[in-house]
């Protein structure tokens, strides 16, 4: 009798043979992330599929898929799987929580520092040719050094990003909809404050929330009316909790300093032009936990959750963990 048939439908950086959790059937996408109609046929017949943000995990899928018994996605954020489908067709979905904090981070302080010191738009003139004479306003940008980080959103990212802010002496305020612990706003030094606040007192604002209903156009015209002119928005976490044209209109204004941007509404996509043409923006393709480690281990803790869940103990980062008992009764009776 063969194992329970598994699909990881994206190839991992630094994949070894022996992470494939052990007894399962496994069939594994060697380049980027497999997809469409390739997709489709090989998720056919398989219990588990480990996948990434490119597959879109719908009700309508789940219908159409039905020996599926889990999705294990290879991110933090799951908001291409219909979680609530999936809960009440019983499927367990689980993603990979903390592995992925440092490395988005470090991102979302990168970015924070490009746009603030222009540093691509610099890098381009200087690669052009363009450089001819010193003057003292040549390629000026903004100090980061003590200035205010507002950080939407102070879960594990988040604080990481506020964890290196510190570095800079930079005073953080945060929101989310309640205060996080005494511990955390010592430890970091963070003041929970209304997004209004937030946003009429940053010199940075820095998004760290999930996708859902709730932030789906969150940051809109009238916060970035709300913001300093001279404010920046960064944006690591997901294209749509910014409504993108009120934020071009806003750029395009001079209404804020810049932008810089890892994610956006539909991805992937080619830099959307009417971001691309502007001067004040920092744009890359969504590369935020995008470092070797960083996904090693983010395919690792996806994979052991898929091992642990069939080997019948509760993994500890399932997004719906009410379907437990359910996934349990349907393994013990597959296994009689
Ligand atoms: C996530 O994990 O949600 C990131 O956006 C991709 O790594």
């Amino acid at each position: 009798m063969t194992g329970p048939s598994l699909l990881i439908s994206a190839a991992i950086p630094g994949w070894e043979p022996g992470m494939v959790p052990r007894g399962f059937d496994c069939t594994i996408t060697e380049q980027g992330v497999m997809e469409g109609s390739e997709f489709l046929a090989n998720a056919f017949d398989k219990d588990v599929i480990a996948c990434f943000l490119a597959n879109k995990i719908t009700d309508e899928f789940m219908q159409s898929h039905p020996r599926l018994k889990m999705v294990a996605n290879i991110a933090v954020g799951f908001d291409n799987v219909d979680v609530s489908a999936a809960t009440r067709r019983g499927i367990l979905v689980s993603n990979t929580p903390g592995v992925l904090d440092a490395a988005t981070a470090d991102l979302a302080f990168a970015l924070l520092l490009s746009a603030a010191r222009r540093i691509p738009q610099a890098r381009q003139y200087f690669l052009e040719g363009k450089w001819k004479s010193f003057s003292l306003d040549f390629f000026t940008g903004s100090d980061v050094f003590g200035k205010t980080l507002g950080i939407v959103g102070l879960g594990r990212i988040g604080q990481a990003m506020a964890a290196r802010a510190g570095g800079f002496s930079m005073p953080i305020l945060y929101t989310q909809r309640r205060p996080a612990s005494p511990e955390v706003e010592q430890r970091l030094r963070a003041r929970y404050v209304s997004l209004d606040q937030l946003l009429a007192q940053s010199d940075f604002v820095s998004l760290h929330c999930p996708l859902t209903e709730e932030t789906k156009g969150l940051i809109d015209a009238a916060c970035f009316e709300k913001m300093k002119t001279s404010a920046y928005l960064i944006n690591t976490a997901r294209g749509a909790i910014v409504n993108q044209c009120d934020l071009v209109a806003a750029l395009r204004a001079n209404r804020i300093g810049g932008a810089a941007l890892d994610v956006f509404e539909k991805e992937p996509c080619v830099p959307p032009a009417d971001l691309a043409m502007l001067s004040n923006v920092v744009l890359v393709p969504h590369i935020g936990s995008a470092t070797i480690d960083t996904r090693k281990a983010m395919a690792r803790l996806a994979l052991s959750a898929v091992s642990s869940a069939f080997a019948g103990v509760q993994p500890p980062n399932l997004v719906n963990p009410e379907v437990w008992p359910v996934f349990r009764d349907r393994l013990s009776a597959a296994e009689c």
